[in-house]
Order: C-alpha cells, then structure tokens, then sequence
C-alpha cells in the first residue's frame, strides 16, 4: 500500500486509492474512510458530487495520520463550473467541506456535461485554465481529467498549458477500454480505475471465480491485481471492514500468463451502462444547487 506510482510532475501517488463513490455522507462514509485508513490506505477518492467530501474530511481529520503522508483527490463537478471563477469557487468549497488546506489531485469530473452539450469545448477549456491556477497556487499538487475520451484530451490540449496527469475512468477486465488506455499511456497521462470490481457485478462471473480459486484468494482480489499489472491505479470502494481490508492485501501474489489471457476474454461484458456524455447525477446534487 505504500508502494506508488509517479506522475508526470514527478509527484508519487500510492498504487491503490480507496474509493468513495455510492458512500453516503455520515456514519456510512466516515466509516469506511476510517477502516481504510486503519488498513494503511493512504489514498483516498472523492468528489464534489458523491456528497461526501464532509464526512471524507472529518475521518481524515480524526485519523492523526499526518496530512503530508494522505493523498488525497477530490473532483470538479458540473453544476458548479460555467467559467473560470465558477471553478476556483467549486475547488474552494471543496476544500472547505474536506477541511484541507490543498488537495493532492483535482479532477475535471465529466468531459461533456448534457446541459453543456453544445460548447463542452470551451467549458473545460475555462475549467481547466482555473485548474491550472489552482495547481499553481499550489492547492492542487496535481490535476487531470476523469471519463474523458480521446476527442475531449484532444481539445483540452489545444488550450492546455500544464497537461493532465491523471485520467480516472471506469475500467476492468469487463471493460477494458482499450483504446483510451493506450491514449493515457501515450501522453505520460496515468490511469486511474473507477469500479475496479465492475460496480461489485463481476465478483460473481465464472471466468474470476476460477481464477480466485486456483490462487486461493477473493475475486475482488483477482481484479485488484489485474489493474495493477497492467499498471493502472484502481480506486476499490467498499463500506464493509473486512473488504476494505482485503481488498489491500494484494501484494504477495501474482496473476500468471493463462488468468491474464482468461481476463483478457471477459472484455465487452461489464460496459459502463451509461454513456459518460449522456450521464448526469441530478439526483443527487441536490446539495450544490
Ligand atoms: P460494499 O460497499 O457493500 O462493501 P467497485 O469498486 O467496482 O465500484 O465495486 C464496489 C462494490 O463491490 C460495492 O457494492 C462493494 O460492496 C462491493 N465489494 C467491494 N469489495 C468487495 C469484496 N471484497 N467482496 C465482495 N464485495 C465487495
């Protein structure tokens, strides 16, 4: 857990996050960031719309773990984003909510909006230039993207002065994305997986099951390993203690040539079920209106 990556700024952001999306703010959120960071998480995922950055804050805060050994990213969401002060007033109440003084990665949570549908160009243009400032400024050690394709990293970089560092997208063994990957990889841009475990659907496919098995371990942890070998980042979220513990204990095994060749089948069959231009959270945003 404490073993990293490094971004293309040089900064070092351990291998596993512990993510927080579908947590709800309260006792469910405060919870589990508290077990993750008693299981030696220092990573931690959350963003504006989860609505749980309160509770995200107050575990850390109440951890007496030293903030410079945390890393920490939270994301800009779309009710809060029409211009570049719109931006840098989002981060702000981000960080009041989280009660940090920065955060270690800030991240343009959705590349095309629905209600910005027709000039997502220019949003994520204003977005990003306030992005920049604020990783300036030093509040955010680093920046990226999350569910951008390669049309929207295309344009971004036509304006960009500081390039992302990170693109966070759903992503696992059923859902390889290849293509975007590639991309990432391309352009010193690091990729983080969201749902790692497919939303929990693929811990009961048949193909993981055996896998687990044979190497006597959970399939969560199968698909953990998977990420890991292929170099990307994944972002497991759980609620429950003894996952969110298990979920760490991944590094004294590895996957072999025939689990990677039997992973690598299962491609196609946990897509994303909504199109990321397409989605939106309304419902649950009522909290940034
Ligand atoms: P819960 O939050 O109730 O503990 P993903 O990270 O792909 O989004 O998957 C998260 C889902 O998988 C959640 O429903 C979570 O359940 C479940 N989950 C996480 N870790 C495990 C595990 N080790 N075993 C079984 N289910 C898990």
């Amino acid at each position: 857990l404490t073993d990293s990556y490094t971004l293309a700024n040089n900064n070092e952001i351990p291998v596993i996050g512990f993510g927080t999306w579908q947590s709800a703010n309260g006792e469910e959120a405060y919870n589990a960031v508290k077990w993750a960071l008693e299981a030696g998480y220092r990573h931690l995922d959350t963003a504006a719309v989860y609505g749980n950055e309160t509770s995200v804050g107050q575990a850390i805060k109440d951890s007496g773990i030293d903030r410079e050994d945390l890393f920490i990213t939270t994301k800009l969401w779309n009710y809060q984003r029409n211009s570049y002060d719109d931006t840098l007033h989002a981060f702000s109440d981000s960080l009041t909510r989280l009660e940090l003084s920065y955060v270690d990665l800030y991240l343009i949570h959705w590349p095309e909006p629905i209600e910005y549908r027709d000039h997502w160009q220019k949003l994520n243009a204003d977005s990003w230039q306030a992005m920049e400032t604020i990783y300036q400024d030093g509040r955010a050690h680093a920046i990226g993207v999350s569910n951008f394709r390669q049309k929207h990293l295309d344009e971004l970089f036509k304006t960009a002065k500081v390039a992302p560092m990170v693109n966070q997208i759903f992503l696992n063994p059923g859902d390889q994305e290849k293509s975007i990957v590639g991309y990432n990889k391309a352009h010193q841009i690091l990729t983080e997986a969201y749902s790692p475990l497919g939303t929990g659907n693929l811990l009961k496919n048949a193909a993981i099951a055996k896998i687990a098995a044979k190497h006597d371990r959970s399939a969560a942890q199968i698909l953990i390993r998977w990420n890991l070998e292929h170099g990307y980042l994944p972002l497991p979220k759980s609620t429950h203690k003894e996952f969110i513990q298990s979920n760490a204990d991944v590094f004294d095994f590895q996957l072999d040539d025939e689990d990677h060749l039997a992973l690598d089948q299962l491609d196609g069959q946990e897509k994303q079920h909504t199109d990321p231009h397409e989605h939106n959270f309304h419902k649950t945003v009522a909290f940034l209106d």
